[in-house]
């Protein structure tokens, strides 16, 4: 199912038409771990199980890129030195997206939070709908399997799904299976900024791991192997939270 992400890559003034599930729990999960672990890839396979949205940071900042005449555009510019994108800037995106996290059916975040100021600001939006995180999953890799992945990885940038040249080839060489659009490499997979993004992810994300490591809602999951190996082993993860 291809869901209606309006709202959330457009910002407040965009109707989203994907109406919620209900489920009786709604699951509020973050995915983190390094570039390239399969976040994105695991989120969609979530949102898809659960009709719950998957809301990327990456694919947001990208959408705002793509956009003329974008105030904030030259502020993203840590993006392409594969740093990261200042709190300040970052959490004024989500704060015009705070319908999304207060969402009946739940959600699936993706690449968010990604350092403690974030987490904080995350936990105070959640807190004024009476609301919390329910699991954070921290997926784990080598890095020189993790340089592997980006280095394969291709891209819709009208749909924003996700391919591998070899362990995901789309039917159609270089041609998305959903909109039939072109397929791109990721100017931030080029490996150079590859290497800086894994280093800025050492340095800026361990902290937040230790916050909720002390929160109780972490749970790391080995991401070696296939999708769908990976993805039986977050619904594991997930099941033994929600029962
Ligand atoms: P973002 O787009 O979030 O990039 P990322 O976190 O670096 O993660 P990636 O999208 O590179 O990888 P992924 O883990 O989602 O893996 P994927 O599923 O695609 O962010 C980009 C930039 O935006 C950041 O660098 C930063 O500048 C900025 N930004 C974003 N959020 C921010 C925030 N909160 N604060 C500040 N700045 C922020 O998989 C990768 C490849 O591997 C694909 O080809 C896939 O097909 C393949 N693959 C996936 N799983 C498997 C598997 N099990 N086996 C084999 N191949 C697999």
């Amino acid at each position: 199912m291809q869901h209606d992400r309006t709202h959330w890559l457009h910002g407040h003034e965009a109707v989203c038409r994907l109406r919620p599930q209900r489920p009786a729990r709604p699951r509020r999960i973050a995915l983190v771990g390094p570039p390239g672990v399969g976040k994105g890839t695991q989120a969609a396979l979530l949102s898809s199980a659960f009709g719950s949205c998957h809301l990327s940071t990456g694919d947001l900042l990208r959408a705002a890129r793509q956009r003329e005449h974008t105030p904030v555009a030259n502020q993203l510019s840590q993006m392409d030195r594969g740093g990261l994108v200042p709190d300040d800037t970052m959490l004024s995106f989500i704060a015009d997206r705070a319908g999304c996290l207060n969402c009946r059916g739940g959600f699936v975040l993706d690449g968010f939070p990604r350092t403690v100021p974030q987490a904080e600001a995350l936990d105070h939006l959640l807190a004024r709908a009476d609301a919390q995180l329910d699991l954070v999953i921290c997926y784990d890799l080598s890095v020189p399997e993790l340089l592997l992945r980006l280095a394969g990885r291709l891209y819709c940038a009208a749909c924003h799904a996700v391919y591998h040249q070899a362990a995901r080839p789309p039917r159609e060489p270089l041609r998305c299976d959903a909109c039939a659009i072109e397929l791109s490499r990721r100017q931030d997979d080029q490996p150079e900024i590859a290497h800086s993004r894994q280093h800025e992810f050492l340095t800026s994300t361990a902290p937040l791991l230790a916050y909720y490591g002390e929160r109780g809602v972490l749970v790391n999951v080995n991401a070696a192997g296939s999708p769908d190996e990976v993805f039986n082993r977050t619904l594991d993860a997930i099941a033994n939270r929600f029962g």
